[in-house]
């Protein structure tokens, strides 16, 4: 078990890639804090972790919040001793095309999928730096953040944002050894997606279901990704495995973009 004795943190695990790399953290040892803000999906997630025979707490989290993600160090700490691992993956996406993306689009975005990670990134290192024995945190970004897209914008620079985030708060943290490091999913079959089609069938005059068929059919390795797929590389990130690795963000996007 490559997490054995780790406390981890994952922000959005109720959900899609979230709850699928709280299992796979529980499954390699790791004590696991869910956070999210539907505290039912949370509490789904534990007792999932618990019925495999792992430890899991969750907690109500708006990772919008700078109170709420103290609480949820705080509550690493007091029922697991610490923490080791953070995941930002909590994130939202709309798909607005440029011309018509208003304020609350781009406040909606950037609030959960940047503001969240810096403030759930701050409490988690401050934490990290006090225990003294380093850290790692892992963030979700998107092939979204590799490129623009017409009708993505927000979108896309928000996960941009993640990439550039990832590459400071690395730089600022190494002097403690605590890594940093990004995931660049591609297109994952999650709740996410069902609204992304929605939204992309809305928009280009297709039906509901034709979009996710049509992007996912140019991917390289042939499928859409499953949540599971993100799994390995997180595990990877987390454990001892990458300690000579920071800045970095790794697409895992069945080759969908070659950068
Ligand atoms: N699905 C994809 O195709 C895809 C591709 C690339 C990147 N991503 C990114 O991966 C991450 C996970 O995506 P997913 O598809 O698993 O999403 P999902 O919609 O299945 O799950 C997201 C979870 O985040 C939670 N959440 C939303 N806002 C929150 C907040 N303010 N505070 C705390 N929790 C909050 C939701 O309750 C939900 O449980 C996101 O950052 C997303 O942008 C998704």
């Amino acid at each position: 078990m490559r997490l054995e004795g780790k406390v981890a943190a994952v922000t959005g695990a109720g959900s899609g890639m979230g709850r699928a790399i709280a299992l796979a953290f529980a499954r390699e040892g790791a004590k696991v804090v869910v956070a999210d803000l539907n505290p039912s999906a949370g509490q789904g997630v534990v007792d999932e972790i618990a019925a495999g025979g792992g430890e899991a707490i969750a907690t109500e989290t708006d990772v919008r919040k700078q109170a709420d993600a103290q609480t949820m160090v705080d509550a690493a700490v007091e029922r697991f001793g610490g923490l080791d691992i953070l995941v930002n993956n909590a994130g939202v996406g709309k798909i607005i095309p440029f011309l018509e993306t208003t304020n609350e689009d781009w406040d909606f975005m950037f609030d959960v999928n940047c503001k969240g990670l810096l403030w759930c990134s701050q409490a988690a290192a401050r934490q990290m730096i006090a225990q003294g024995r380093g850290g790692k945190i892992i963030n979700l970004a998107s092939q979204a953040g590799r490129r623009g897209e017409a009708l993505v914008l927000a979108y896309c620079a928000s996960k941009a944002c993640v990439i550039s985030m990832t590459q400071s708060i690395a730089l600022a943290l190494a002097p403690h050894k605590i890594n940093v490091n990004g995931i660049a999913p591609g297109i994952v079959d999650t709740p996410f997606w069902v609204e992304v089609d929605k939204q992309f069938a809305n928009l280009l005059g297709m039906e509901v279901g034709e979009p996710k068929r049509t992007f996912s059919a140019s991917i390289p390795l042939g499928r859409i990704e499953q949540p599971e797929d993100v799994t390995g590389a997180a595990i990877f990130l987390a454990s001892s495995d990458s300690d000579y690795m920071t800045q970095q963000t790794i697409n895992v996007d069945g080759g969908n973009w070659p950068g």
